[in-house]
């Protein structure tokens, strides 16, 4: 199998709105990025995937483009863009940008033209319609939004500010994939591609993920703008299966290098009910099912994992699988220690790396997101209470994962000079920040800089196979093993100690949140033990 740099690299997701403030406006930007790229550089991480900072009315915090080949005035300009592609290359840390194109904004040219006239071509670029059908919003209410200028309707599947792309227009294909040449020769090293499974939808049978052509436009795209130019792609697909997978990152197929694929991020949700019920109980079982069907699956050659607990809509995974109190250090390292061992490209979402927590909401008056408005919004028109809705939004919302960056114990934890920021920043930034992470080394920032660091050394991480050892249901113990070495990882997943059958012996412990492991005499993990080390 041809080895690309995207097999030995972690990358660091960045939220622009939260990261960093250069300008004391409340809203992080380019600048303030740019001044932390050497906290970057120190952590260790290969690529950044910056969430979207094109011009865009934000309606969705970017993910709504209204000029593709422009910087966002909050962000900064082109000129910034260019700067940080540069200051990053220095660093050695490439840059990839987050490619929206199920969808752009109702203020992009395209739409205002194909909306003011119905015969431009440009009409056809969107998705038209005399009559809606049942196809409903993620970000609720109907999928159709009605036009009176023309009497049609038009298709959103998120907010009626993102209409959706007619993926079977031509011209508009072509114009994307120049779009991604255009951004491949200023420099970026790859693109995550957003909701990328719905770009083969066939609204009038109600068909949006997984459509027919999906896989030829994938195909199609890679001719006309990936191919041979060793960049990493990954693709956003919550509706992939492993066979799935392999159809898009299989490189025999010349598609994606990746897919996030969210199996185990369902087990946030309660089976068959909408996002906002969320599992009261965490099924750590279904969970090592679930990893090890994905390590196994997705053999090496066969296609490639992405690993991640976080990203920029999801709640922080030390609220959910880890502990918020005192085992908030030692199960943040032992999550780390579990998912970025495993097989495929781990991904850091900023702050997870000094244990971030969910905020504690206490209103609507505090919440951004469109999505957790919109459901707000419909669960009281049902007549829901505000105080059941309140506990839905601090425990799955968005807008978890996107209060700001705690760089420091200070005003507004380093992120800003503002009076206010656009979210509130949270209160533990006293305890939780940067600046206390990086003076003590027993910080879970270590952790993860080790983490980073072996996944560049160690290509057992990328060669060895996955094997899950039977153990008590809240330790998650896997084997990796290629040639004649052999690596064993336990973690214990919970708060209590545990039972820990093994007899095994070593000369080396790789990592650990716990004391040096050399034979595993004792029969008991304590809670969240977790460690690496090399088999005799
Ligand atoms: C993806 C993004 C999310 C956005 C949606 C619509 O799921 O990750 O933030 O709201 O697509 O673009
Ligand atoms: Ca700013």
């Amino acid at each position: 199998m041809k080895k690309h740099w995207w097999h030995k690299a972690t990358i660091y997701q960045i939220y622009p709105k939260s990261f960093m403030d250069s300008n004391g406006d409340g809203i992080g930007d380019l600048r303030g990025i740019i001044n932390k790229l050497d906290y970057l550089q120190k952590l260790g991480i290969t690529a950044v995937w910056l969430s979207p900072v094109y011009q865009s009315p934000m309606d969705d915090n970017g993910y709504d483009i209204s000029d593709y080949e422009a910087i966002a005035e909050i962000f900064g300009d082109m000129a910034d863009m260019e700067e940080l592609l540069d200051e990053a290359q220095k660093r050695g840390i490439r840059i990839i940008m987050d490619l929206v194109v199920n969808h752009t904004s109702d203020e992009h040219a395209w739409f205002v033209e194909a909306r003011q006239n119905p015969d431009s071509p440009k009409r056809d670029y969107y998705i038209w319609r005399d009559e809606p059908n049942a196809l409903v919003s993620t970000f609720s209410g109907s999928a159709w939004e009605y036009d009176e200028a023309s009497g049609q309707y038009y298709l959103h599947l998120f907010s009626k500010k993102q209409p959706d792309l007619n993926w079977e227009n031509e011209e508009l294909r072509q114009k994307i994939y120049d779009m991604m040449n255009c951004w491949i020769d200023k420099g970026v090293a790859g693109f995550r591609m957003d909701v990328i499974d719905l770009i083969g939808k066939i609204p009038d049978q109600e068909i949006t993920g997984n459509g027919p052509k999906l896989h030829d436009y994938l195909k199609e795209m890679h001719q006309a703008s990936l191919l041979n130019k060793d960049l990493l792609t990954v693709g956003e697909t919550w509706g992939a299966t492993p066979e799935i997978a392999k159809q898009y990152s299989n490189p025999d197929n010349q598609e994606l290098s990746m897919v996030f694929q969210f199996e185990h991020i369902g087990l946030l949700f309660k089976p068959d009910s909408p996002k906002w019920d969320y599992a009261k109980e965490l099924d750590v079982a279904a969970l090592k099912r679930i990893f090890t069907k994905w390590q196994t699956e997705l053999e090496l050659g066969q296609g490639w994992n992405s690993l991640f607990w976080n990203n920029h809509d999801l709640p922080r995974v030390l609220s959910s699988w880890g502990n918020t109190g005192p085992y908030r250090e030692k199960s943040a390292k032992a999550l780390a220690i579990l998912l970025h061992l495993m097989r495929g490209t781990p991904y850091i979402y900023q702050g997870e790396e000094i244990g971030m927590t969910n905020y504690p909401f206490a209103d609507l008056s505090q919440i951004e997101d469109i999505e957790s408005i919109n459901y707000a919004k419909e669960a009281l028109e049902k007549g829901q209470s505000m105080e059941s809705i309140m506990d839905s939004i601090r425990q799955i919302g968005r807008d978890n994962a996107r209060t700001p960056m705690q760089w420091t114990d200070g005003h507004q934890a380093g992120f800003s000079s503002a009076e206010k920021t656009w979210l509130p920043v949270h209160p533990n930034h006293e305890d939780i920040n940067v600046e206390a992470a990086l003076a003590n080394p027993d910080s879970i920032f270590y952790t993860y800089q080790k983490l980073v660091a072996l996944r560049k050394e160690e290509d057992w991480l990328i060669d060895g196979d996955f094997e899950l050892l039977e153990t008590a249901d809240k330790v998650f113990a896997y084997q990796r093993t290629t040639g004649d070495k052999s690596y064993l990882v336990v973690v214990n997943l919970s708060d209590q100690a545990q039972p820990f059958e093994f007899e095994v012996s070593s000369k080396e412990t790789i990592i650990s949140n716990t004391q040096e492991v050399k034979v595993l005499e004792s029969k008991t993990l304590q809670a969240w033990d977790a460690f690496c080390i090399a088999l005799d």
